[in-house]
C-alpha cells in the first residue's frame, strides 16, 4: 500500500516519507493540459524553469520571471487534485538575499497555490534555504549541475566527475538538508556521486541523469513524449513518439479544411436537422 491512502494532495511532509518506502515519480508540466493528463500517475509535478527553454525557446534558462513563472505554476494547480507541485525560482528571484527570496517565493505561492519551491544553488545558499523554511516555505534543492549557472559552469556539463568536485557537491547536498530543504534534486552528476548522496542524506534525493538509487526521478515531460525536436539529453528516455500524432492531426485537418470537408453543418450553429 502506498504511504498514503486519502484521495487528496500529497503533501511535502508525504513526499519526504517515501524515503526508502517507495520511488518518488516526477516530471515537469507547464500547463493545464499536460498537468491534468500526468496528475494521475505522478507523485510530484515541477514548473520547472526549463519552460524557458522548452516552451519558449529561449538559449538558456536566464530569463524567465517571477510572473511567468507563477502564472504557469496557477496553471498547472488548477488542473491537478493529487500531485504535489513545486514551482522552480527564476534565476535572480532569490540569490541576492534570503529576504529578497522569501519575498518572491512567498509571492510565488500565493499567486500559485504550489506546495514548495525549488532552488538551484551550493552550500553558499543554504543560508536562504533555512531562511525560508523557517518562515514556512518548503524548499527543494537542486545541486550537481545547475543550468542557471551555465556562464560560471561554461556549459551544461555533468557535474562531479573528480573526487574534488563530488566531495563538494556532497557538502552542498548536506547543507542544504542541514538547512531544512525537503529533499534534493540531483542533476547530471556522475552515477557513484548520486548514489553516494542517497545514501548519506535523510531526505530524498530525485535524480535527472544521476543514478538509478536516487529516491525518485524527474524528466522533462516534453523529452519523455519526443516533443523536444533533437534536443533530447542523454539521461532521458522517450517512452512515446507524440510528435508523430500532432503531426499527423495537423496534416489531417489541413488537407480536411483545403478540401472542404471540414467543418461540417454538425459544427455549424442554428442548422435545422
Ligand atoms: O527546470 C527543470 O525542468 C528542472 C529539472 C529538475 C527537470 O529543474
Amino acid at each position: 500500500m502506498s504511504v498514503h491512502s486519502q484521495a487528496k494532495r500529497i503533501s511535502v511532509p508525504q513526499l519526504m516519507q517515501y524515503k526508502g518506502q517507495q520511488k518518488i515519480a516526477a516530471l515537469t508540466a507547464y500547463t493545464a493540459p499536460f498537468a491534468r493528463l500526468l496528475d494521475e500517475a505522478l507523485d510530484m509535478i515541477l514548473i520547472g524553469d526549463s519552460t524557458a527553454m522548452v516552451g519558449y525557446a529561449m538559449p538558456d534558462t536566464l530569463s524567465i520571471t517571477v510572473d511567468q513563472m507563477a502564472a504557469h505554476a496557477a496553471a498547472v494547480v488548477r488542473s491537478t487534485q493529487r500531485v504535489c507541485v513545486i514551482v522552480d525560482m527564476p534565476f535572480g528571484s532569490y540569490q541576492e538575499s534570503p529576504q529578497q527570496a522569501f519575498a518572491n517565493a512567498a509571492r510565488m505561492l500565493a499567486a500559485s497555490g504550489a506546495d514548495g519551491i525549488k532552488v538551484e544553488g551550493g552550500a553558499a545558499l543554504a543560508d536562504t534555504t533555512r531562511f525560508l523554511v523557517d518562515r514556512g516555505i518548503p524548499v527543494l534543492a537542486h545541486v550537481g549541475l545547475m543550468p542557471q549557472y551555465v556562464n560560471t559552469m561554461g556549459g551544461f556539463k555533468a557535474q562531479g566527475m573528480t573526487d574534488e568536485s563530488a566531495e563538494r557537491i556532497l557538502q552542498d547536498a548536506q547543507a542544504h538538508e542541514q538547512a531544512g530543504a525537503f529533499g534534493v534534486v540531483l542533476e547530471g552528476v556522475a552515477e557513484a556521486l548520486g548514489r553516494r548522496i542517497t545514501e548519506t542524506l535523510a531526505v530524498p534525493t530525485i535524480g535527472i541523469g544521476a543514478s538509478p538509487s536516487c529516491d525518485g526521478q524527474i524528466l522533462v515531460t516534453e523529452d519523455i513524449l519526443g516533443l523536444s525536436g533533437d534536443r533530447i539529453p542523454k539521461f532521458a528516455k522517450q517512452f512515446a513518439d507524440v510528435a508523430s500524432v500532432i503531426r499527423s492531426a495537423a496534416q489531417q485537418y489541413a488537407s480536411d479544411v483545403k478540401a472542404g470537408a471540414f467543418p461540417g453543418l454538425e459544427h455549424c450553429f442554428g442548422v435545422k436537422k
